[in-house]
């Protein structure tokens, strides 16, 4: 009798080192940096779990750099974040949207030579409501050559993201990343503590069933963008009934999670009155376009890849279509056209 190996008790650690050993040569950093994010997403997992019983809930009563209060799980997640990733010298710099500035890392040896940008807490304005939330993050290789890391250092395109993922805190926890080799996602076994293989290789539905956009914004919507929510709807034959069903749950990591496994598309237009959209390129849009990708999926910001936007900041804002990867195409190419939706 053989013993057949049992993937559903593959831990996301020892995937990581299964990827690592693709890399022949490898120092081990990779391997270490992304086991120090999955452990830090337990930590913040566990004080979302009972965020209701401890004080954790709410506003700090700070606003941060994007002008948005800041809730005490935001200041949690960043704070964990920042304990677990900058302790063992393979990182230069850290990036996250609760820091105006970068945060330069140097063991005195200088020789972190990964970067982490990251949103440690997406959809804050849900945690009170108990609707799931997430955190995103981004990996780079460092560009200047030694010492602390510099701002040119995280102004990368994302496609040269080394490795990229989010974790997604709802009716279970999971941890889902891709190192260039698939899209693999982990289901938290609190039980043992352990991140355990539950989505292998996830590949996304070629077209949307599923369109995930913020209706309220429709009256600042140019005609043009109003014309592909509708056609969205209606089917792009204009059957009514034949479109794409309505799914939209204000966090950005749920709603592209939901996309990716049923097939759908997310979109944040940019509007009037917020001409670049709302979500941000470095640690929201960029990680999510490389996991997309690697699904067979797309992610554009209405003109062209997500993943060849060169960022001039590190809060830059961007406008984002992501997820099936037949639809973004079909909305990328509809927003080229000048006469779509003229003159309705
Ligand atoms: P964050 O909580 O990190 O600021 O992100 C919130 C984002 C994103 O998660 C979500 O898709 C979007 O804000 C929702 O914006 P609207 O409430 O304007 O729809
Ligand atoms: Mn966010
Ligand atoms: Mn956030």
């Amino acid at each position: 009798m053989t013993l057949q190996p049992s993937h559903n008790l593959m831990n996301v650690e020892n995937h990581i080192l299964e990827m690592q050993n693709l890399h022949p040569g490898a120092s081990g950093d990779l391997t270490s940096l992304l086991g120090d994010i999955s452990f830090a997403a337990k930590i913040i997992a566990r004080e979302v779990s009972h965020a209701g019983l401890v004080d954790i809930l709410g506003a700090t009563g700070d606003e941060n750099v994007q002008g948005e209060q800041v809730q005490k799980l935001d200041e949690y997640a960043n704070a964990t974040m920042l304990r677990c990733l900058g302790r063992k010298g393979q990182v230069c710099l850290l990036g996250s949207e609760e820091l105006e500035d970068v945060l330069e890392v140097d063991f005195g040896s200088g020789s972190g030579k990964y970067l982490v940008v990251f949103d440690p807490l997406d959809g804050s304005s849900n945690i009170d409501a108990n609707v799931s939330i997430g955190t995103i993050f981004a990996i780079y290789a460092r560009v200047s050559p030694h010492g602390p890391g510099q701002l040119r250092d995280v102004l990368q395109s994302g496609s040269k993201i080394v490795a990229a993922g989010y974790v997604v805190y709802g009716s279970s926890t999971m941890f889902v990343y891709t190192a260039g080799h698939g899209v693999h996602g982990f289901t938290l076994d609190p039980g043992i503590g352990e991140f355990l293989l539950s989505h292998q290789n996830i590949k996304i539905p070629f077209e949307a069933g599923i369109y995930s956009v913020n209706e309220g914004n429709e009256p600042r919507w140019t005609q043009q963008m109003k014309e592909i929510v509708r056609k969205l709807k209606y089917g792009c034959d204009g059957t009514a009934g034949k479109g794409c069903t309505a799914r939209y749950i204000g966090s950005l990591v749920s709603d592209f999670h939901r996309n990716l496994l049923y097939g759908g598309v997310f979109l944040y237009p940019a509007t009037e009155d917020v001409p670049n959209g709302k979500l941000r390129l470095v640690y929201e849009a960029a990680p999510l376009a490389m996991i997309a990708e690697h699904a067979g999926g797309y992610a554009s910001d209405g003109n062209g890849p997500i993943l060849d936007r060169i960022p001039d900041s590190i809060h830059e804002r961007v406008p984002l279509f992501i997820g099936s990867r037949g639809t973004v195409l079909w909305i990328e190419k509809k927003m080229a056209d000048p006469e779509f939706g003229a003159g309705l």
